[in-house]
């Protein structure tokens, strides 16, 4: 397989669907810890890397949410995202549209300002130190009030923060889009990119709501779409980007092993997929760890790997120039 790293012929990927909070490394909880006087509740490294297995989506966000706490100072989340950017380089990323959780940090009392300053500040310098130009994405936990996001909305517009959109995201089921409609709307008015997390463990439905009710421009993960005939007519006609997360969904049991995963007749379909790391801490790894089991385990070929990456440039919120660069065009 082609080394988007070493090899000048491949397109560069861009990564679509991350949560900085999901590349906290296990080295790096220790570190924050230490520095934070914070106490653990993990004997040690072996002892908190036997806790992730995971037996679906909420399983994984116990741990996630215990795990961020460790971050607190805008260093903090400078250091987190640094790191991320590093490696994301390495795997060959050359745009990276990250989420973050601000009610993950709000709500246990750390200043928006202080998340926003520390991501900030290490994304503004990605483009120099790694050659990957990026944008933040806030993802609105669904599973909290929704007045809760209205508010936060209103932060985030409010504090001037160069904010590329809103996303949404933690447990699905029982938290259908519908609920944000007038969150979404207000993002939409105020100039803002949307896109949801739908289809991972909810239903066809939820995929549905998202792009009618919420107006999102790509759906976050997407994969049960498969069930429904008619809606992944209208996605490939739609050409409606879904960001496919294929370790994370070995990981969170979506599906059974990788070899079952759908991502080759999705794109023999002509949906309009790509492939992305979601929590690479958490699940096993990076964009290029996803690209490599999947030529592994599925039989990915060249092809197919160079479809996805520029379907992941051209889904992606870059600039038509940035694009343009990317896709060698
Ligand atoms: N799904 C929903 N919420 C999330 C995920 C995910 O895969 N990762 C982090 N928050
Ligand atoms: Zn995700």
């Amino acid at each position: 397989m082609t080394d988007p790293a070493t090899d000048t012929r491949a397109t560069p990927l861009a990564e679509l669907h991350m949560h900085i909070e999901g590349a906290l490394e296990p080295e790096l909880i220790f570190e924050l810890a230490q520095r934070n006087r914070i106490d653990l509740p993990y004997a040690d490294l072996d002892d908190l890397r036997s806790r992730y297995e995971f037996t679906d989506l909420q399983s994984f966000l116990d741990l996630y949410f215990a795990n961020m706490t460790v971050l607190r100072t805008a260093q903090d989340f400078a250091d987190l995202a640094r790191s991320y950017l590093a490696r994301a380089a390495v795997a060959g990323v050359r745009h990276a549209e990250i989420f973050f959780n601000p009610q993950a940090h709000t709500a246990r009392g750390v200043p928006l300002r202080e998340v926003l300053e520390g991501l900030g500040d290490a994304l503004a310098g990605s483009e120099a130190e790694h050659g990957v130009s990026t944008g933040l994405i806030a993802g609105i936990l669904r599973d909290r009030p929704v007045p809760e996001a209205d508010a936060l909305l209103t932060d985030l517009v409010g504090s001037g923060a160069p904010l590329l959109g809103i996303g949404l995201d933690s447990a699905e089921v029982g938290y259908p889009p519908s609920l944000f409609v007038d969150v979404f709307g207000r993002a939409r008015a105020a100039g803002l990119h949307v896109v949801a997390h739908a289809g991972e463990e909810g239903p066809p439905d939820y995929i549905r709501q998202a792009l009618d009710l919420l107006g999102v421009e790509r759906i976050d993960h997407g994969i049960r779409c498969v069930e429904d005939d008619d809606l992944v007519d209208r996605l490939v006609r739609d050409r409606v980007p879904l960001t496919l997360c294929p370790l994370s969904n070995v990981r969170l049991r979506v599906v059974d092993r990788l070899a079952d995963h759908p991502i080759r007749r999705m794109l023999a379909r002509g949906l309009h997929v790509t492939v992305n790391s979601d929590d690479p801490a958490y699940f096993g790894g990076y964009v290029d760890d996803n690209l490599a089991r999947l030529r592994a385990d599925v039989g990915l070929t060249d092809a197919e790997r160079e479809r996805l990456a520029r379907n992941s440039i051209e889904a992606s919120f870059a600039s038509p120039a940035r694009k343009a660069e990317l896709l060698g065009g």
